[in-house]
């Protein structure tokens, strides 16, 4: 037996004024992109924005449903997005940001299980790994490489 590690290197900055002007101008978008929830029933809004190998930026916001297992959330709603507006365009970057009416939110917030594994599959698919930018509604910011950070021992195509 073989005791095994795995541990990863992120970046933390206290606030976004701490970040390049391109990581800021990404998390600026996702936050803009609040704007666009629909979320009627859980009030809790999830701003995501894209930055494409060109340098354009697509966002999108969770949309919910009264039928609850149907709410979309933010992060697959951009990466849907960006199939529909850039098809096969590779993200270099995915800022992710929240607002909650009932709480402020100091803490970077995560994308959902489903989420990160949907970011591994657009990952697999352009063969490079996507920098994730997480911030609450305002305070840290935390810089992960890529989703694998999110999802170690990830299933994948690979074992199809
Ligand atoms: N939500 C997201 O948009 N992204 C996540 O990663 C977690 C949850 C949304 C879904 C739902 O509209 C609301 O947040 C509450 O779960």
């Amino acid at each position: 037996m073989d005791k095994r590690t795995q541990s990863f290197e992120y970046e933390w900055f206290e606030s976004e004024g701490e970040l390049s002007a391109r990581d800021r101008e990404l998390l600026c978008a996702a936050r803009d992109a609040l704007a666009k929830a629909y979320a009627p029933y859980s009030h809790f809004q999830v701003g995501a924005a894209a930055r494409l190998e060109d340098g354009r930026i697509i966002s999108g916001a969770n949309q919910e449903n009264a039928a609850y297992p149907m709410c979309l959330c933010a992060e697959r709603v951009v990466l849907a997005a960006v199939e529909s507006e850039a098809p096969g365009a590779v993200i270099s970057a995915l800022a992710i940001c929240v607002y909650n009416p009932n709480q402020r939110i100091r803490k970077p917030a995560a994308p959902c299980g489903a989420c990160r594994q949907v970011i591994h599959e657009k990952e697999q698919r352009q063969r490079a790994p996507m920098r994730i930018l997480l911030q609450g509604e305002e305070g840290p910011v935390i810089a992960l490489k890529g989703g694998r950070d999110l999802l170690p021992f990830a299933f994948g195509g690979e074992f199809l």
